[in-house]
């Protein structure tokens, strides 16, 4: 940290640049006296305003800088803070979930049983994993005391679906996962279209809809199921992620380039 501080620092050597400009100015006007007034005085808005730029450059940087300095210590925070939820003890949903307090228990770890709604499965994607072209698979999991929630399975290849193999496990299953909100979208994230089985982004409330909904029991709540280990890929059954922390960081390179 304290070398990107020094780097920081480094800049206002610009200022330097600014003092000479100043005294080149001050030479020059002495030199030319009174002459020719009107072409001096477009060469000083000129001359102005370049000042003007290159005073204020590293002053503009610097607070850059420090802004994403600000921002990478927020997100540092912010990902000691997932990271330290993902490794307290797994919680149990309780049978019905209080959606408002889903905010906080966001990357918590959680432990669910039930039966897959195979019927209201949704393939979220395309995706690829490996070289392997595939989907997300997302099953309603139906558990026997309490609401219906969203699972995400993981990754399938297209072949495997072809194939009916992510709808093989029919009895009562055990999962671990993670719990998850809505994707965040961004300009170039698709619409999607339940209608036609099309799904580009977890859009939990659509989903749990397109599962029946509140008449049938289901709850806008998103699981991502983990696994510690294994080599389901080659079963044809869905690949969960690893219980790991995304939130991109990209402003400790911000912070060099300014
Ligand atoms: C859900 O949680 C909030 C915040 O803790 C609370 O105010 C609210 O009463 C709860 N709702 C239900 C239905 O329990």
């Amino acid at each position: 940290m304290s070398s990107l501080f020094s780097t920081l620092k480094r800049q206002p050597l610009l200022s330097r640049q600014y003092r000479q400009l100043l005294l080149r100015r001050y030479a020059h006007t002495e030199a030319n006296g009174s002459l020719e007034t009107s072409y001096k005085a477009r060469r000083d808005t000129w001359f102005n305003s370049t000042i003007l730029l290159l005073g204020f450059m590293p002053i503009f940087t610097f607070a850059l800088g420090t802004w994403q300095l600000q921002r990478l210590q927020w997100k540092v925070n912010l990902i000691d803070e997932l990271q330290e939820k993902l490794e307290r003890e797994p919680i149990s949903l309780p049978r019905h979930v209080n959606l408002s307090v889903i905010p906080n228990f966001i990357f918590r770890k959680v432990f669910l049983r039930g039966k897959w709604d195979h019927e209201h499965s949704m393939l979220l994607g395309p995706r690829v994993r490996d070289g392997l072209h595939g989907y997300h698979v997302v099953t309603p999991l139906v558990r026997p005391d309490g609401s219906t929630v969203l699972v995400d399975r993981g990754f399938v290849t297209k072949d495997s679906i072809e194939k009916g193999m992510s709808r093989q496990e029919t009895g009562e299953v055990e999962i671990f996962g993670m719990l998850r909100t809505s994707q965040a979208r961004n300009v170039f994230t698709p619409d999607n279209h339940p209608d036609k089985g099309q799904w580009y982004w977890t859009d939990v409330t659509a989903m749990s809809e397109f599962a029946g909904g509140d008449r049938a029991g289901v709850q806008p709540v998103l699981i991502e199921q983990i696994f510690e280990a294994g080599t389901r890929l080659s079963q044809g059954i869905p690949l969960g992620r690893e219980a790991t922390v995304d939130v991109r960081n990209a402003h400790l390179s911000y912070v060099i380039t300014w």
